[in-house]
């Protein structure tokens, strides 16, 4: 059925087809994953990836994840290892991006990966997306689908509100994660380049991780300096003056107020990750000027929430 807004779709059979056939034409479609929604083209296609950099204004150095449908369908285009094959078996699919070593066979445009020897891929786990990957024959280069810097989208309406009725979007709902996938570099020692909500405690169990200090990280191109923003200043581990600005707080002591936004009631650092970018919108769309943030818990999901602000607030 159509919704309001013309161009965004709920998933049945025919839009799946629709949508299939927008892919392979090379054109380009908001789509739902289960960290945020993504802006997905066909990564054989350096016309469909042009688009995305465009339409996104993302500088052309930030390379882009390409995903799979599983490991058997990347194999031409990566070389795989074994510290892959063991996170893949544990976590995929799932939200953990792997930067892998590229095969020179690959069929993955030079320009999706920013001409890099690596190349990013993830296997996302959202019944909707598998779905268009099982029944294309390529593989989704997909960033986040919002404008370069700006917040990323958890709902098939924070896609409108970034590119309005200049592509096709699927609704898949809000996205259950809320933030993006975990990033890391299996090309030497394993690295986290991004945190996420699988972080590298539960990582570590599986295999060794380098622990990179903050000030000494070697970062993904696409996280340095200012991102994630809602486009008004964010002040950390802070409470505002008065109640004329937004305060987003965490866990069961937070105070009842209409300036008060709390992440989550039950200090769950996951449903907290999951709130995230959708109450930094609603504040934006408020009309706050100013958002403050009491301090969040730095461990678990907790470390990925205070990554996202910190770039924010940058
Ligand atoms: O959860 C997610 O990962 C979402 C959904 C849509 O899958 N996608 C996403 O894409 O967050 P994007 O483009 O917003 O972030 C991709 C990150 C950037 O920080 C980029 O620099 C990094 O992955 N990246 C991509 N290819 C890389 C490579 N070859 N080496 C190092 N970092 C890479
Ligand atoms: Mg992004």
């Amino acid at each position: 059925m159509k919704s309001y807004y013309s161009n965004i779709y709920s998933f049945n059979k025919r839009t799946l087809k629709k949508t299939v056939n927008y892919l392979s034409k090379g054109k380009v479609v908001g789509l739902p994953t289960e960290t945020v929604y993504g802006l997905a083209g066909n990564a054989y296609s350096r016309i469909a990836v042009q688009k995305i950099y465009k339409m996104k204004k993302r500088p052309k150095k930030n390379p882009l994840i390409i995903h799979y449908y599983n490991a058997n369908s990347i194999k031409e285009d990566v070389i795989i290892n074994k510290n892959f094959v063991k996170l893949y078996k544990k976590f995929c699919p799932g939200p953990l991006t792997f930067i892998l070593k590229k095969n020179k066979k690959s069929k993955v445009v030079s320009t999706a990966s920013a001409k890099l020897t690596t190349i990013a891929v993830r296997f996302p786990n959202h019944k909707i997306v598998r779905s268009i990957l099982k029944n294309s024959k390529f593989p989704l280069a997909m960033p986040s689908a919002n404008i370069s810097k700006r917040l990323s989208p958890v709902n098939a309406l924070d896609v409108f509100e970034d590119f309005g009725n200049k592509i096709l979007i699927i609704n898949g709902g809000k996205s259950k994660i809320g933030i993006e996938s975990t990033v890391i570099d299996l090309t030497g020692k394993p690295k986290i380049l991004r945190p996420g909500v699988l972080d590298s405690k539960d990582l570590k169990k599986i295999l060794k991780i380098r622990l990179i200090k903050k000030s000494k990280s070697i970062r993904s191109p696409g996280t340095l300096g200012k991102h994630y923003s809602p486009g008004i200043p964010i002040f950390l581990n802070k409470n505002p003056k008065n109640d004329n600005h937004a305060h987003i707080v965490f866990g069961n002591k937070a105070k009842r107020k209409k300036n008060i936004f709390n992440l989550s009631k039950n200090s769950n650092l996951n449903e907290a990750a999951s709130n995230l970018y959708k109450i930094l919108r609603n504040i934006k769309n408020k009309g706050y000027k100013k958002i403050y943030v009491s301090k969040i818990p730095n461990k678990g999901p907790g470390i990925a929430i205070n990554d996202r602000l910190q770039r924010a607030a940058n």
